[in-house]
């Protein structure tokens, strides 16, 4: 064996949008090894996105099973792992019978956009305006709470479950933490999740960082008939647990990070002003705001940025949540056939000068910040006889950059403050191409990272400060390295930037108003 006495390792489970991952750090946040799967998303009718829970969790652990594997292969022995942090796509919402632990219908995942209704109807009721008050957030198809309600709504067997009150609700977080711990065949099943996730599900308070009668009582959802998942800090050695069968067998959970959170954690952006932005498959930006929620005026969320415990105040963060990004790419490869693979479409990008006056509005979940136009579509906008597939490839490229121009603009109103270096990562964050016009767009600096595995990092640092591995902030300032940083610093002509954000504006204006009836 190569470890030596002092070292240690900390685990981090990365379960996304389309793929999961467990991915393995040492002490200096250096990436060991990891394992990767890719898992069906289910398209069952327009607008709808769902996930099947079971293969969520057994691809966590087939990851953690090749990973361990690899990590064995290096030499390590399992022993060395102190512990392990989870990191997780938000608001998409599992339920599961609290009896038997079975799942009572797919995940419903965070872009579907089939609660629309719901959504138009809670806009009348008396309150509505307010609540983004108590927990952060606008009405829109985007949250846990109004996904629960369809399920209750819709689903029969949901429906039943929670009359009889044996309805367990939880994030994807809280779903794996409860599968990691056995689930239903333990004596205490272990039901929890940290604030950043229950803060995306418009039933916590963002102040007291629990739940509020306010906001349970405006959704119409009896807390005697749903078990919602206890809210905890994101980094602790004790309430999530251990993992309780398989390679990792007995390793204590001891981080959980929605995973943008886990992103700004692994970015190291814990002052106040320090934003990053993540090019996954959608995009989300977030900027510290300190341990003060602000409220926007400006179509962005408040939300919980991390809550590392031990004395630590919790921090929170204004996001600007982007629905589309790494998706538009998967649409072009996936549903029209422009590429064989993202890579191939980011060179089919880089085959033309400029987007040859086109734009896409990739609307296919509504628009959302900072427009949180609900009825919005995907629309392609300027083609003329001209157009091939490297404008639109380009076009498709440029909706992310332009909307999170829109967001940093929204920024600036809510905060007062210009944004001036915004840090960067994520699959999308590799395009040379797409980091370039992202700073002529928006005017500033765009700073990547080496080590773009951030999400991973963050929760893994969760973990880390729970368990010893680091103790406080500072001891990990060094794990970015200066060398390997990319830098793109505006070069187009303001003038020029300015007029091409315009018909973009134009362009989403275009997009709005087409309901599904
Ligand atoms: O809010 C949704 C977000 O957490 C999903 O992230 O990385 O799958 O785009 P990602």
């Amino acid at each position: 064996t190569t470890d030596d006495e002092h070292e240690c390792f900390v685990g981090s489970i990365d379960q996304g949008t389309t793929s999961s991952r467990f991915i393995i750090f040492n002490g200096e946040g250096t990436l060991i090894t990891s394992h990767q799967i890719e898992f069906d998303n289910l398209y069952p009718q327009p607008g709808w996105h769902e996930h099947d829970p079971i293969e969520l969790f057994t691809s966590v652990e087939e990851c953690i099973e090749g990973a361990m594997q690899k990590f064995g292969d290096l030499g390590h022995s399992r022993a060395k792992i102190r512990s392990i942090g989870i990191t997780n796509q938000r608001e998409t919402t599992v339920v599961w019978d609290k009896n038997t632990g079975e799942p009572l219908y797919n995940a419903v995942v965070w872009p579907d956009t089939r609660t629309g209704a719901i959504v138009r109807d809670l806009k009348t009721r008396d309150g509505a305006d307010t609540i983004i008050e108590l927990c952060g957030l606008p009405l829109s198809t985007y949250p846990s709470s109004v996904k629960l309600l369809w399920l209750i709504e819709n689903v029969e067997a949901v429906k039943q479950a929670y009359e009889e009150s044996r309805l367990a609700f939880g994030t994807v977080d809280s779903w794996l933490i409860y599968k990691l711990n056995g689930g239903a065949q333990t004596k205490n099943p272990v039901h929890v999740t940290d604030s950043t996730n229950a803060s995306r599900t418009m039933f916590m308070n963002l102040r007291t960082l629990q739940y509020d009668n306010t906001l349970l009582k405006f959704f119409g959802i009896d807390r005697t008939k749903v078990h919602l998942p206890k809210i905890v800090p994101s980094s602790d050695a004790e309430c999530f647990g251990k993992v309780a069968a398989g390679a990792l067998a007995g390793a204590p959970i001891a981080g959980c990070l929605g995973d943008q959170s886990a992103a700004l954690v692994g970015q190291c952006a814990f002052n106040p002003g320090q934003a990053k932005n993540t090019y996954g498959t959608g995009c989300f930006l977030l900027y510290n705001v300190g341990t003060e929620p602000v409220i926007s005026q400006s179509g962005l969320l408040a939300t919980v940025a991390y809550d590392l415990g031990h004395g630590r105040k919790p921090v929170y963060a204004l996001e600007g949540s982007i629905a589309v990004a790494g998706a538009g790419v998967k649409f072009l490869t996936n549903n029209l056939g422009f590429a064989e693979t993202s890579s191939g479409l980011t060179d089919l990008a880089e085959s033309v000068e400029d987007n040859g006056g086109v734009f896409f509005v990739t609307a296919f979940s509504g628009l959302f910040a900072p427009y949180w136009i609900d009825d919005a579509k995907g629309t392609l906008f300027g083609m003329t006889q001209h157009t091939n597939k490297g404008h639109i490839a380009r076009a498709t490229l440029e909706a992310t950059c332009y909307q999170t121009k829109a967001i940093l603009d929204a920024m600036e109103k809510d905060s007062g403050k210009k944004l001036e270096r915004l840090a960067v990562d994520g699959g999308l964050s590799n395009s040379d191409l797409c980091m370039q016009t992202q700073a002529d767009v928006s005017g500033i600096t765009v700073d990547r990272p080496a080590m773009r595995e951030t999400t991973a990092l963050g929760a893994a640092i969760a973990a880390g400060l729970a368990t010893g591995v680091w103790r406080e902030l500072e001891d990990l300032r060094g794990v970015h390295d200066v060398t390997g940083r990319s830098k793109f610093e505006p070069r187009m002509e303001r003038k020029k930037a300015q007029k091409l954000f315009k018909k973009w504006e134009q362009a989403v204006e275009m997009s709005r108003g087409w309901v599904n009836e």
